[in-house]
Parts: structure tokens; sequence; C-alpha cells
């Protein structure tokens, strides 16, 4: 079957960039600093200021940022970590990795974000860390979750993987709590060439922390003051993503204008009854990242999408719940929304390069499939 809307165009986005990023690489290879050169304080420079946060610590990947402001936290055994039941695994595994336990907590519907209640509810004296997930883009409802963070005194870590360049009121995503974490794995809104990590903070003394465990918890070459990692991201990935930062606001300018377009297009089929999409009041300010549809018989609908050449993806097909490795975690409260959305949520493309033709062509077949 001839692909006519692909899923994701990690090649095409490439491409305006590429000759730029070759270049960029080039000079690595020239000055041979290929750990530690001055792409890195550039790159994290540049990071700091699409944030707004003080300091930006670039690592290794999206998984590895989580890691090390856990650690920054001091977190560690007997210590429980709440998440979201409805993400990616990676909050959960550094959790995980650090000995700690990680504590399930359910979504909202329709924004698929971290439930506030359900989130004080889950609280106990074990808690030493709050994850929530600025998820498809969107950024959590960080004003809540930060207000009962605080009256708990626990620390409140933004999960910023998809939602670089989102906003929310006048404070930008990676920046919403005492630590963001994002992610420049290739097909994530600033992607890399490879993988790629930072984290976020206003706090010097974490920003310190953090630049220590990222390289061996070493305070001076072999002087090891606490434990830490190889955490470092290569100068050659921050060369590429200096020349991707380029077109950093034009790319995110068109996503937003395409989930404007799938959001007008389907709110009659909204109305109908016959899907929903993931929405909240903040969605302008929503880096756009995945566009997400809940429906009824979402296999067939996606055979049917195929069938027509429209490439779909299911983030994520299983809640945390389910998956075999976190069995043994605490769970708070029933998960329904969690569990509801992994049986029914679909992913539609959304990437720089789609046209409004192939968004309305996804709409248009979307809506005979929901119909029939
Ligand atoms: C919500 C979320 N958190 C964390 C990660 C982990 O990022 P990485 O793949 O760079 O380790 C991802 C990446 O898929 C993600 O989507």
């Amino acid at each position: 079957m001839k692909v006519i809307v692909p899923f994701a165009d990690v090649v095409g986005e490439w491409q305006p960039v590429r000759a730029k990023a070759l270049e960029g690489i080039d000079r690595v290879f020239s000055h041979g600093r290929f750990v530690g050169g001055p792409e890195i304080a550039e790159l994290e420079q540049k990071l700091a200021g699409i944030t707004g946060a003080r300091f930006a610590v670039a690592c290794a990947s999206g998984t590895t940022a989580l890691q090390m402001a856990m650690m920054a936290l001091g977190i560690g055994p007997g210590d429980e970590v709440i998440v979201p039941d409805f993400t990616f695994i990676a909050p959960a595994e550094s959790a995980l990795l650090l000995g700690a336990e990680p504590v399930l907590v359910d979504v909202l519907r329709p924004s698929g974000l971290l439930d506030p209640d359900e989130l004080e509810t889950a609280i106990s004296s074990r808690t030493k860390a709050i994850v929530a997930v600025s998820l498809f883009g969107l950024p959590a409802n960080f004003e809540a979750i930060n207000s009962i963070a605080s009256r708990h005194g626990i620390p409140v870590i933004e999960d910023a993987a998809q939602s670089l360049g989102a906003g929310l009121e006048d404070r930008r995503s990676g920046n919403l709590a005492g630590l963001g974490c994002t992610s420049f794995f290739p097909t994530k809104v600033l992607g890399g060439a490879g993988d790629g990590g930072a984290v976020f903070t206003n706090d010097e003394a974490l920003a310190g922390a953090l630049r220590e465990i990222r390289d061996h918890g070493q305070g001076g070459k072999y002087h090891h003051l606490r434990l830490g990692m190889n955490g470092r991201m290569s100068s050659i990935a921050a060369a590429a993503l200096l020349a991707r930062l380029d077109r950093f606001s034009r790319a995110l300018d068109r996503r937003r204008s395409i989930g404007a377009l799938y959001d007008r297009l389907l709110e009659p089929l909204r109305e109908t009854g016959r899907l929903d999409y993931v929405r909240s009041p903040d969605m302008a300010g929503s880096a756009r990242s995945q566009y997400a549809v809940v429906l009824e018989d979402r296999e067939a609908l996606a055979r049917g999408l195929r069938e027509a050449g429209i490439e779909t993806a299911v983030h994520y097909p299983a809640p945390l719940h389910d998956q075999p490795v976190l069995q043994h975690c605490r769970r708070s409260g029933r998960l329904e929304t969690a569990s509801m959305l992994a049986k029914r949520i679909l992913c539609l493309p959304i990437h720089p390069g789609l046209t409004d033709e192939q968004v309305n062509l996804t709409v248009e077949r979307l809506g005979v499939l929901v119909q029939a």
C-alpha cells in the first residue's frame, strides 16, 4: 500500500538544516573534542533561552535526564515517586533503577494529563517526588500540581520529553516545576541526530549537582563527590541540535496550525459522539507533538486508514499498571481513565512537513470510517 500521509518524516524534517548540521559535525572532527566540546555549552545556553530556565544541563537521553533529576533530589531505596499511569515507561523505570518505588496515578479525560485530585490522594509519608508528564505536547496542570506538592513539601519534576516549546500562561515547558526533563529522540519536537536529552532548573545547587552526576559524580578530575554516571551528550549530537534549532520556532508554528486544523475539522465528528480528541482549555500553548483521537474499535479504524495510505500509531497501547515489569508497583485508585485511553487512543500524523491537504484527507477518511 502506497503511503499518502506518513506518520512521521524524520528525513524531511532534517532537510532544510542538513548542510548546516553536517558543517557543525565537521567542525567537531576538526577540534576533536568529541566529548565536552564547546557545542555543549552553546546548546545549553540556547535551550535555557527556549524554556526560560536559568540552567540547562545537556545529557545522553530523556531517560538519563529523568534519572539524573531523581538522583539530584537524592531519591533512593524506600522512597516513592508518583508517576502518571498513562505515559511512556521512562519516569517509572528511572525510579526503579534508583531502588525507589513508582506509584501509579490516574490521568484526566479528555486531556490525558495527571489528575491533581488523584495525585493528592496518592501522596504518602514516603513520597519523595512527583513526576507530571506534559503528554503529547500539552503541559500538565502545574498550577494545581505545584501547589499540592508545596503543601506537602515534595519536589516536582516536569517530564517535558514531548513538550519543548510549549507554554502555560507566561511560563514555558521545561520550566514549569522545580526540575524539567526533555528528550531529543529523533521524532520529538526538537529531534536530534540520535539520542539526547536535557534537564532544566532555576536552582543553582541542583544545576551543580546535575553537572556532577552527569560526569561520574566528579567535582574535579578523578575526585568523586557523589554517585554519578556517564550521562553526557556527545559534541556531535549537540552540533546537529544547534543546526536544528534554527528552524525550531517555524516547525512549532506549523505543528500548532496543523493541530488547530485537526481540531476544527474533527469538531463536527466529536459532536456526533462517535469520537473525541485529546484536548484542554490550554491547547493553544501545546507543542502539538502528537495528535490523539479517542474512539471505539481502534484497530478496525487504523486498518481502514492504512488501506487508504494513512499511517497512524498507538501511544500507548497499555497503561503502565498492565506492564509486566511494573506489576508490583503501588496503584492509587482504579486507574480507569488510563485503561480506557490505552484501549481507544489513536495518534494521527502531525509533523511540520504535512500539508493541509493531507490533514483534510486524513479527517475525511476518518469521518467515513467512523460513521460507517
Ligand atoms: C514522556 C516521555 N518521557 C521520557 C522519554 C524518554 O526519552 P528518551 O527516549 O530520550 O530516553 C520519552 C521518549 O519517548 C517520552 O515520550
